[in-house]
């Protein structure tokens, strides 16, 4: 099992209030090697970052993040190719008719999967394709899908692994931990994809956890009915927010039942055979995207912003 996190820089979060980590927090860059077997870049790769202008790549910063997974022997998780959120304003403001849409699709995932070749182990296909809600259906707001209808998500997948065969293929989504109407939207799509012979081989759920809903209780069930497909399985961005008082700090109380809630997703991935990756979407509250896009909640992470250890991660360190 690879424990992953990802690596800070890019988001709209930290633009303002710090240089980008990666490049000049020694301290981070210290735990990042030390910590993990699996990288994710949290916005490098994504198209508004690594393809800001068409036609124009901007490889370097994840091109920066491979090399330092190589010099540490660590994984790569390729995080997105066919999102309906963080494009580039040429793509989403352009005026390109479904041909010209589907040629820059399958451009864009074979020379970002190509050049990254044999160096990434897992990458997210598709990430939030469905909505949210009891009757789950592709998300209208999603480029690729509106204009090239559903097809266009086997098409992503089948570039994907033209262009790097031994890489395995992921549909990505929040919201699916549990059983329920959005992950069995997942469960139908995985089945249909499967009975077509498109080279998809993973799903994963994001597992952006909050004490304002109960704990995934069938995160582990669900995870092993995509087993059973003959799936790999991943959890990929998991963090555990909590409401937060006036000082801004989390409570003893909060923090030992955050590290119930990590310990808990962690025991659901190693119950299941072939679920592989176990990323956490950042390990420092200092650079956690959850008190700018969640207000008023935050300690989301396994270390405090001075790096001293939570409870959590105490929690996940004598379960492995
Ligand atoms: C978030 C990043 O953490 C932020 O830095 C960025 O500003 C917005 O996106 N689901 C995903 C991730 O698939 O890419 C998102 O990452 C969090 C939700």
């Amino acid at each position: 099992l690879e424990i992953g996190t990802a690596v800070a820089g890019g988001g709209h979060h930290l633009e303002q209030d710090y240089p980008d980590p990666f490049t000049y927090d020694q301290t981070y860059r210290k735990a990042l090697a030390r910590e993990f077997s699996s990288l994710s870049p949290e916005n490098q790769m994504k198209w508004e970052f690594i393809h800001p202008e068409q036609g124009e790549y901007n490889f370097a910063p994840m091109d920066a993040i491979v090399e330092f997974a190589q010099r540490h022997g660590q994984e790569v998780r390729g995080h997105t190719l066919l999102w309906h959120s963080q494009n580039p304003a040429w793509l989403t403001e352009g005026d390109f008719t479904p041909d010209e849409l589907r040629a820059i699709l399958k451009d864009h995932i074979q020379t970002v999967v190509g050049r990254y070749a044999g160096k990434i182990e897992q990458w997210d296909v598709a990430n939030e394709i469905f909505t949210d809600g009891p009757n789950p259906t592709l998300r209208p707001e999603n480029i690729w899908i509106s204009a090239l209808g559903p097809g266009i998500i086997a098409d992503a997948f089948r570039w994907a692994h033209e262009a790097d065969p031994t890489a395995k293929l992921f549909l990505n989504d929040y919201a699916v931990d549990d059983i329920g109407p959005k992950s069995d939207a997942y469960y139908a799509l995985s089945q249909e994809l499967l009975a077509q012979g498109v080279p998809l081989h993973g799903f994963a759920t994001q597992a952006h956890l909050s004490f304002g809903y109960p704990f995934p209780a069938t995160l582990e069930l669900n995870l092993q009915r995509f087993d059973d497909l003959g799936l790999e399985t991943a959890i990929t961005e998991l963090d555990v927010r909590m409401p937060l008082g006036e000082n801004g700090r989390p409570t003893q109380q909060q923090l030992e039942q955050q590290a119930d809630w990590y310990r808990w997703a962690l025991e659901a991935c190693l119950g299941v055979e072939d679920c592989n990756s176990f990323t956490i979407w950042g390990f420092n509250d200092k650079y956690s995207w959850v008190p700018v896009f969640f207000e008023g909640t935050g300690a989301a992470n396994v270390m405090f912003e001075d790096y001293t250890r939570k409870p959590a991660y105490w929690a996940l360190a004598v379960t492995l």
